[in-house]
């Protein structure tokens, strides 16, 4: 065989060759020079002393503490939670040495793909952040900021603003980005539209600070009074294959910035800006979602002071903090939990506000610093998050618990760590720690992305008649819950709040909750705490004792997603025709024209076929 410049094992060694392990560690661990040596407290378990050694002249590291040993390679995979291949190109990259070919050439150029992405939407988020600081443009957004003392930290977080309508398509075209990318950022819709369009725009980098999503925000209406505009507060960019919301944690690239290992998990974008201006430089927030096992393993990794979650105490909020302890428990970390006022965010405590006097932030300042200080250990806060719903001096309802607790347990994989826990569990409970009994399989569950802890698809009051359709769905799926697999097929979109009543069926299916009876009950526990899902279920419920035939009313709902997609592609292509017609390509205007009317006689077909 002859070599290739791009033999795996030759880019590999040009690779190593190229960077230096020491530089490498030091821009993450702090080294200190011992003789021929570097030691560091190592960043893969906890210690006191430092046994973590990176060795300059073979080029590899080895932890006496905990035996972790290896090279450059291995370091950014361990360190950054990627592949060996996705490793070799992030260093490739730094190094200059292309890794093109390497990989076979199917599969190859995902690194260089992933890193076009990247670029996109760096981009488009510089796009944001000029037009933010347009003199003119973004004078409104900058005051709306500047109110809410948040302005100073605009350029460390890159914040921006979604330009008028129109001027992200015309920006991307001119530029030539791949709408693809666009799309799959939720900046741009199928039928061109920009559903963030005049939006405060909040990039979410990853940890290297490259942008992979947005966030955002409205920004008030003077036009509606307080209170009854009925738009969603956030837009996110959805899940994809380049944002992964039960990995990334806003902040985070700050927060490794500034070093703090004290990590305070907050709930929102602009609780984690105002906290970082007051100097609290360990904020993150998860991205409107419940914290993940993911997040846990993340903070594992720069939490080694301990995490405080700092929720608000209204309903949301705690349900926040009871899903992040159960994530929280599998790890080694120490975990506090804070609930603020109800109503209260943890910015309204801190923000440099231009009315609060320096004397009202100190004190600001002083009583968040209390809050965190204060923070009670996680089991404590637990319980008495438990103990508003349960009545803890009742038999049947401790016995509940304590079966709930073990189940808890079961998934805690360190043996002292879950006997501690049982121990403090049932001491709360007046319990001996033999009565929490741990069941044997651990229990585990993945979705594909991580439920939000505050449901943003509020119903309006006048369901439209799409809705009407949701609400249809949801009543065919109480009688005939299979029908679920059929409703996630469905082309275009499904509402947030219909997803998650199907991703709570499909959890109730898949533990043999089969019958209406059996179904709508458990559904209502499941939102116990949120009063519009609530609704929203006791309207399905009414209506799905009025079907008679469920599959065909389901058939009916099928039909109209059918219709709706292909009168969306029709709106897309005719966007596309207008388009080149604009741009004098008139071959390409045709060519769109003939598709666009096929894909008319579709969308007629599919509503010719049904009743
Ligand atoms: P908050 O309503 O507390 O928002 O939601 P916030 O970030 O503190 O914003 P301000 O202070 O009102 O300006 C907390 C988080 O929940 C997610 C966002 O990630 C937000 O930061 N969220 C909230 C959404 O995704 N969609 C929404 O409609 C609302
Ligand atoms: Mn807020």
């Amino acid at each position: 065989m002859t070599m290739d410049a791009n033999d795996f094992e030759t880019v590999k060694q040009r690779i190593k060759d190229a960077i230096d392990l020491v530089d490498l560690v030091q821009e993450d661990t702090p080294l200190t020079r011992r003789g021929r040596t570097f030691v560091a407290l190592c960043p893969f378990h906890k210690e006191r002393t430092p046994s973590f050694t990176v060795y300059p002249d073979t080029q590899h590291y080895k932890c006496y503490g905990c035996g972790v040993s290896g090279d450059v390679l291995t370091f950014v995979m361990e360190r950054e939670g990627v592949s060996f291949r996705e490793a070799m190109e992030m260093l490739g990259e730094r190094a200059g040495v292309s890794t093109e070919g390497v990989f076979g050439r199917g599969r190859g150029g995902a690194g260089s793909r992933q890193r076009a992405i990247h670029e996109v939407l760096e981009q488009v988020r510089e796009l944001f952040e000029a037009t933010l600081h347009d003199e003119r443009v973004g004078a409104q957004a900058r005051s709306y900021l500047e109110q809410r003392g948040l302005l100073d930290a605009a350029r460390e977080f890159g914040l921006g603003l979604h330009p008028a309508p129109g001027r992200l398509a015309a920006f991307a075209r001119q530029r030539k980005l791949p709408l693809e990318v666009l799309e799959q950022a939720g900046l741009l819709a199928g039928d061109g539209a920009e559903p963030m369009r005049g939006r405060l725009m909040f990039p979410i980098v990853d940890e290297r600070g490259r942008p992979v999503g947005f966030g955002g925000r409205i920004l008030p209406d003077p036009r509606i009074p307080k209170g009854e505009d009925r738009r969603p507060k956030y837009r996110n960019s959805p899940e994809s294959p380049f944002f992964n919301k039960r990995r990334l944690l806003y902040g985070l690239r700050e927060v490794k910035r500034a070093g703090t290992r004290r990590i305070v998990v907050v709930e929102g974008y602009t609780d984690v800006i105002a906290l970082h201006l007051a100097g609290f430089t360990g904020a993150v927030a998860t991205l409107g979602t419940a914290l993940t096992a993911d997040h846990g393993r993340l903070l594992e990794r720069y939490a080694t002071e301990g995490v405080v979650l700092l929720f608000d105490g209204d309903a949301a909020g705690r349900r926040a903090a009871d899903r992040a302890f159960r994530e929280l428990v599998h790890t080694p970390l120490s975990v506090r939990i804070a609930l603020l006022p109800d109503g209260i965010d943890p910015a309204d405590l801190v923000a440099i506000e231009p009315t609060r006097t320096a004397a009202e932030r100190d004190a600001g300042r002083e009583r968040l610093a209390e809050l965190i200080e204060a923070a009670e250990d996680a089991v404590a806060a637990w319980f008495r998050i438990l103990r508003r719903d349960v009545d803890l001096t009742d038999d049947a309802q401790v016995q509940r618990v304590a079966a709930e607790c073990g189940r808890i347990l079961a998934g805690v994989d360190n043996r002292a760590r879950a006997e501690a826990l049982r121990a403090a569990m049932a001491a709360r409970l007046g319990l001996s720690p033999a009565a929490i009994e741990i069941p044997a399989a651990p229990r585990r569950a993945a979705a594909a992305e991580p439920e939000p802890v505050r449901p943003t698809a509020r119903r309006p009051v006048a369901p439209t008649k799409h809705e009407q359709a949701d609400l249809d769905a949801l009543a065919c799926l109480l009688a005939a819950p299979e029908l679920g697999e059929r409703l996630r097929e469905l082309p275009g979109e499904t509402a947030a709040w219909l997803d998650r009543f199907l991703g709570w069926i499909e959890q109730g299916l898949a533990a043999g909750r089969r019958s209406r009876d059996v179904i709508v009950p458990w559904l209502f526990g499941r939102c116990e705490d949120d009063a519009d899902a609530r609704a929203v279920l006791a309207e399905a419920v009414d209506r799905s004792a009025r079907i008679r035939d469920p599959r065909q009313v389901f058939a009916m709902v099928e039909a109209g997603r059918v219709r709706q997609a292909a009168r969306q592609e029709a709106r897309r292509m005719r966007a596309l025709v207008q388009q080149a017609l604009a741009d004098g390509d008139a071959a390409r205007a045709d060519e769109l024209t003939r598709k666009y009317q096929e894909v008319l006689r579709r969308s007629g077909a599919a509503g010719a076929g049904n009743p």
